[in-house]
């Protein structure tokens, strides 16, 4: 078994910044919240800001800042100069102004942060022990449409940025053989079927997710314009024998299955298989664990893991391609084309054995 390396000192430093990560993160919530990075950042060209002029600036005490600022410097958030000014660090600058940061940090804060507590009872009990922080539901999904503001604009959020970036270029691929209907399952919010309807102004697009969450996609559908020629369906996955109407060319998830236990799964694929034509395609868009270039990108799908977890289901995660490689060809469909999109997407399109 090979064991990196590391001095004790530095181990002990690891450990110890871990057992105070959230008083870390904490600190950073309210330095952002507070516009204490804000205001450095601004201060930058003239040499950084003390202490004592954020305190008045902010008008708040100098203790309180001083609390921030102390740990933001150890943790490489801040620097002091020798006049004792300070200034953000890249760390800093990314923690204040990078969107992809920015979405994580207010989910984490808004939507998971109270529950991890209970991440224990979620490993023993197979189910999300922290969802009882936000509200009375088997999974979040159930919750999702009626959700504080705060909440539900940062899982929002968290969901939409993710896919959002490359949703132009995957909608050139759903459209290459240009299907006449296609189910969005997982429709959420309707942002796909609005944009598949601007692209192809002759497709029918059949929205299909629980019924609260198809309450706010046809709000969005009819204000974009396109009632005519979005349809939806509700449905339940996790109900006994759960059908989709037969007669889609495609079936569009993304980001979808990862919310489904690997049984689960395969009980979804084999309703598509069912509902789709003979010549019609199962389109899968998902960040795969190993398909990912960099590690923060793999790190961000681990924590997502454990939203998952202790959140949202209690049994589903982000998956590696060969899981969903497997499961597919239970469900009688076979792998037709294989496609990176973007940064850390990939779609798998299937076709009927
Ligand atoms: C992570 S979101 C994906 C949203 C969208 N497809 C995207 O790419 O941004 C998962 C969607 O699956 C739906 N979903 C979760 N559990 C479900 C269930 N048991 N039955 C039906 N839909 C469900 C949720 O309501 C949500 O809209």
């Amino acid at each position: 078994m090979s064991k990196k390396s590391i001095r004790a000192i530095d181990a002990v430093q690891e450990a110890e910044k871990i057992a105070f990560a959230p008083f870390v993160f904490q600190a950073v919530v309210a330095m952002r919240k507070l516009g204490i990075f804000d205001l450095i950042f601004q201060q930058r060209k003239r040499g950084g800001i003390s202490l004592e002029n954020i305190s008045k600036e902010l008008k708040l005490s100098a203790y309180g800042v001083g609390v921030l600022l102390e740990i933001a410097e150890s943790y490489n958030i801040v620097d002091k100069d020798e006049n004792n000014h300070f200034e953000l660090t890249t760390t800093g600058y990314f923690l204040a102004f990078d969107r992809t940061v920015d979405v994580n940090i207010n989910f984490t804060q808004e939507v998971c942060y109270k529950g991890l507590f209970h991440l224990t009872e979620a490993i023993e009990t197979g189910k999300p022990a922290g969802l009882k922080e936000l509200g009375n539901w088997k999974t979040i999904y159930e919750g999702l449409s009626v959700l504080p503001p705060d909440i539900q604009k940062a899982w929002f959020e968290f969901d939409h940025h993710y896919s959002d970036e490359v949703f132009q270029e995957a909608l050139e691929f759903v459209f290459r053989n240009n299907p006449k209907t296609i189910y969005d399952v997982g429709a959420n919010t309707g942002k796909f079927a609005i944009s598949g309807s601007k692209y192809s102004d002759s497709v029918s697009i059949k929205m299909v997710d629980l019924p609260g969450q198809l309450q706010i996609a046809k709000n969005n559908v009819a204000e974009a314009g396109f009632k005519e020629r979005v349809s939806h369906y509700e449905i339940d996955w996790l109900s006994e024998n759960p059908q989709l109407p037969v007669g889609a060319n495609a079936i569009w998830m993304s980001q979808f299955l990862d919310c489904f236990s690997e049984d689960e799964i395969l009980v979804i694929l084999k309703a598509c298989t069912a509902a789709l034509e003979d010549d019609g395609e199962v389109l899968i868009m998902e960040t795969f664990t190993d398909r990912q270039r960099f590690d923060n990108a793999k790190f961000i799908l681990e924590a997502t893991s454990l939203y998952f977890t202790v959140m949202a289901n209690g049994n589903s995660k982000m998956y590696p391609s060969t899981v969903l490689m497997k499961i597919i060809d239970k469900a009688g469909l076979k792998l037709i084309e294989d496609r990176a999109v973007g940064e850390y997407h990939t779609i798998f399109a299937c076709k009927k054995k």
